[in-house]
């Protein structure tokens, strides 16, 4: 089975990505095994107390889900034209030591989406990923693009994608993100 691991960046409670995420997983084809990390818990980067205690039990567990994966679904909001600062410090720790940098994310297949409220869903955001996952070796997934636009009108009250066009680019994207994945472990 084909394990695809998704990681929202968002910690609230209401979040628009998180709320892609798991309506990504819905849609995620037959024969994918769709699991949900979570960055929740992991504490700010700090060199001392990874001296001191080693990866914290979050990091550890996520960092962990990511080696067991064999594609990776970052859903990344957009803070100040680029990724939110809590989602690049959970990513940052998953590169702790460096040594295991190339067994955690070495040619994984990965893929970025987004959603905000606002024109633009996550463009820069999105962007602002591309050198970390070149610099980190892993092996992205350029086929499709998925930039949820004025989320507030795209979620309904249960999360769930009520526009239609919406709703098939991201199944669109998940068969194409899927079977990249699949191709390649
Ligand atoms: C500090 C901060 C900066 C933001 N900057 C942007 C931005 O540059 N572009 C954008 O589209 N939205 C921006 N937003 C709005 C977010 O897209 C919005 O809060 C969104 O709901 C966050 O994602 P979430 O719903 O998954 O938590 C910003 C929000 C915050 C809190």
């Amino acid at each position: 089975m084909t394990k695809i691991l998704g990681i929202s960046g968002s910690l609230r409670q209401g979040s628009f990505n998180t709320m892609l995420l798991n309506q990504a997983a819905k849609l995620a084809p037959e024969g994918i095994d769709f699991q949900i990390g979570t960055i929740k818990g992991i504490p700010l980067y700090d060199g001392d107390l990874e001296d001191s205690s080693g990866l914290p039990p979050a990091v550890q567990k996520l960092k962990t889900q990511v080696m067991e994966s064999d594609g990776v679904l970052l859903v990344t909001p957009e803070y100040n034209n680029s990724m939110p600062g809590v989602f690049k410090n959970a990513i940052d720790w998953l590169t702790r030591p460096a040594s295991d940098v190339t067994r955690v994310w070495g040619n994984r297949a990965v893929a970025v989406i987004g959603a905000s409220p606002g024109n633009f869903g996550t463009i820069l955001s999105q962007q602002a990923w591309l050198p970390v996952l070149r610099l980190l070796g892993t092996r992205p997934w350029f086929g499709d693009r998925l930039m949820v636009v004025r989320a507030d009108s795209v979620f309904n009250e249960a999360g769930e994608i009520a526009d239609e066009a919406v709703l098939a680019h991201l199944r669109k994207l998940m068969a194409g993100f899927s079977a990249f994945v699949a191709a390649g472990h």
